[in-house]
């Protein structure tokens, strides 16, 4: 939560740091703000003529841009944030940057200071003045006490003071060639360009300047110059860190035509899931060197466990199901942000799997810690390299969707299941569970799975056509069973998220313990019914509910001639093998929830509330 960018080098900052933000936005979006350091020439025994000039704006980067069109902000060193609120209202005064009393020093911050109602009565006491409610104008004021004339021994000494989380980035008018950052959880990467030099929250605000990055670690503090990097440990000792370079475009990162990141992230899943097979699935061959476990470590398995959290939980989920049926290895999932406070069993033999599209998520960075420390090996499966759960995990396996804007999770996820569909077919192959034919009609089958999705998003015209119908119902029941619930669960998931309508998933043959009693004439269920071995069970349970007066859609397959008779609306996919119908069935319920969140008029890049990566518990 939260985006930061800032700039030194030769070129005029202020557009370099809006576009950045822009960028960033999906992190946070409630408030923004700006600093530069700019000279004014007039040098005496007190000033080197230099001073900071901000501009802060509750709303989006656009109403931040708008407020200092006219300002002069003519400078080649600045920083950026965007916020999402933690402590203190999203108004201007409570958006970033925060400065110090003498007005010299400005700090942007993304992560929560948990220890600074303590630290805010210190700094009170010794005569600091606060204007903000935020837990972060505790850093500018804690700076300006540890000042000595070198910022960023003054920023390893408040390391030791604070408690909590922190990206930390920070401008001092008195020195105008430097911006000193720091780092304890919360992501913070390097740019290393032509013409200056970056650091940002995340890859995508930068990248239409440099693709060459230096990942930050914790407890790590940063010196920028406009033509070099020096790096601290934590014992503030000088490191050595080679750069290296990504190969995600800038379009990757633009919106290229379509209405919404999302709509575009849709759109982009045949070429993620490609991409994300490619080198792995070779014929009928299956590689997963990157797991770093040999078959005979792998037919050890007694058990696994997945964490995740949000859409990549029901990535788990869907891998449970395959891993069971495949390999037949019992699998544990649990939601990250539970598993941590539970006081887990790590058994021997067990593989601990960590699912997160961001690699950033608090909870799930934290459930890794907790696993770790009891001795678990993690394989973490995640789509942005170099992050904090790749780095503190035993082995990564990288999905490669690309860089995803959209809040609303939708080409990492279905990437996060490709990955899913080949290691349970690895497993099921190493430990000799799966059926060799079987093993070969279902690698046949991946195989068209990107033209199968391509084929559905030909047809997104129809599904608009459904929500234009159903998009004024206030709830939504999505049922499925086996394949189909991780799938029910992720569509009522990406309805309420960005039309903030009330959407539940649940297993079919749940409905009956409870939730059938919310149908009604205003209710709509959506079934997903492929033709699968649950397909009758299915059947029976769309019955129950077609007879409470719900209107229903269908997601079926192609070829099924009776599903009309059950359903009021009905859309089909390209048939396939039954467990390939989890991916399928996802595509036009993305569609789905978005045509009904554009009905209703919702933003759906930046839904209220939510984050693109949630780095606070
Ligand atoms: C997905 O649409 C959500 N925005 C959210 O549930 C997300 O999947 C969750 O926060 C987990 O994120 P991660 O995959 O980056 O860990």
């Amino acid at each position: 939560m939260c985006g930061i960018i800032a700039y030194i080098g030769s070129r005029y900052c202020k557009d370099i740091i809006i576009s950045g933000l822009k960028r960033l936005e999906y992190r946070g979006y409630d408030s923004a703000g700006i600093a530069v350091i700019s000279s004014d020439g007039v040098h005496d025994k007190n000033s080197n003529g230099c001073r900071i000039i901000a501009a802060k704006q509750a709303g989006k980067i656009k109403d931040l841009e708008e407020s200092i069109r006219d300002m002069d902000f003519d400078s080649t060193i600045g920083i950026g944030h965007t916020r999402w609120a933690t402590h203190g209202a999203p108004t201007q005064i409570n958006a970033h940057p925060h400065l110090d009393c003498s007005g010299k020093i400005a700090v942007v911050h993304n992560g929560i200071i948990e220890n600074y109602a303590e630290l805010k009565d210190e700094l009170i006491r010794k005569g600091h003045k606060f204007v903000s409610e935020t837990d972060t104008e505790v850093l500018p004021h804690l700076l300006e006490e540890y000042y000595e004339g070198d910022m960023l021994l003054a920023m390893q000494k408040l390391l030791k003071r604070i408690k909590g989380s922190g990206a930390i980035v920070v401008l001092n008018s008195d020195s105008p060639d430097e911006i000193i950052a720091a780092r304890i959880a919360s992501p913070l990467i390097i740019g290393i360009g032509k013409d200056g030099n970056f650091l940002a929250s995340d890859m995508p605000a930068v990248l239409e300047h440099t693709r060459n990055f230096i990942i930050v670690n914790d407890f790590e503090t940063i010196r920028l110059k406009k033509d070099g990097v020096e790096i601290f440990g934590g014992d503030g000792r000088l490191i050595q860190r080679e750069s290296f370079k990504v190969n995600w475009s800038i379009t990757s990162a633009e919106k290229s035509g379509y209405e919404d990141f999302m709509l575009k992230e849709i759109f982009e899943q045949p070429f993620g899931i490609k991409e994300t097979m490619r080198g792995r699935l070779t014929g009928s061959e299956l590689q997963f060197d990157e797991l770093n476990m040999s078959e005979d470590q792998i037919r050890k398995l007694s058990k696994i466990q997945i964490i995740a959290c949000g859409t990549s939980s029901h990535a788990a989920l869907l891998g449970k199901q395959l891993i069971e049926r495949w390999a037949r290895i019992p699998v544990e999932v649990e939601v990250s942000s539970e598993y941590r406070y539970k006081n887990p069993i790590v058994e021997e033999n067990c593989l601990f799997i960590a699912i997160t599209q961001s690699g950033e998520t608090i909870d799930t960075l934290a459930a890794i810690r907790e696993a770790k420390s009891k001795g678990a090996k993690i394989v973490a499966i995640t789509n942005v390299v170099g992050s904090t759960v790749a780095r503190e995990s035993d082995s990564v396996i990288y999905t490669h969707a690309g860089p995803e804007i959209g809040v609303c999770a939708t080409k990492t996820f279905t990437a996060q299941i490709i990955v899913m569909y080949l290691l349970a077919l690895y497993f099921g192959k190493v430990t000799g569970k799966i059926d060799a034919q079987r093993y070969l009609k279902i690698v046949e089958e991946l195989e068209f799975i990107p033209n199968k999705i391509q084929l559905i998003l030909n047809e997104a015209a129809k599904i608009k056509k459904i929500a234009d119908h159903l998009y004024k119902y206030r709830t939504f029941l999505f049922l499925g069973r086996i394949f189909g619930l991780p799938v029910a669960l992720e569509g009522a998931l990406k309805l309420k998220e960005i039309s903030y309508i009330h959407a539940e998933g649940y297993a079919g043959g749940e409905m009956k313990h409870g939730p059938i009693a919310l149908t009604d004439t205003n209710t709509t269920v959506v079934g997903i019914i492929p033709k699968d071995f649950v397909y009758d069970k299915m059947l029976s349970n769309i019955e129950e509910v077609k007879a409470r007066h719900a209107t229903i859609f269908v997601i079926a397959s192609e070829g099924d001639t009776e599903i009309h008779k059950y359903s009021n609306y009905a859309f089909y996919v390209p048939s396939s093998i039954e467990e390939l119908y989890g991916i399928l069935t996802i595509i036009p319920l993305q569609l789905f929830s978005y045509y009904i969140a554009k009905n209703l008029g919702r933003n759906v890049d930046q839904p209220r509330n939510l984050a693109k990566s949630v780095t606070v518990e």
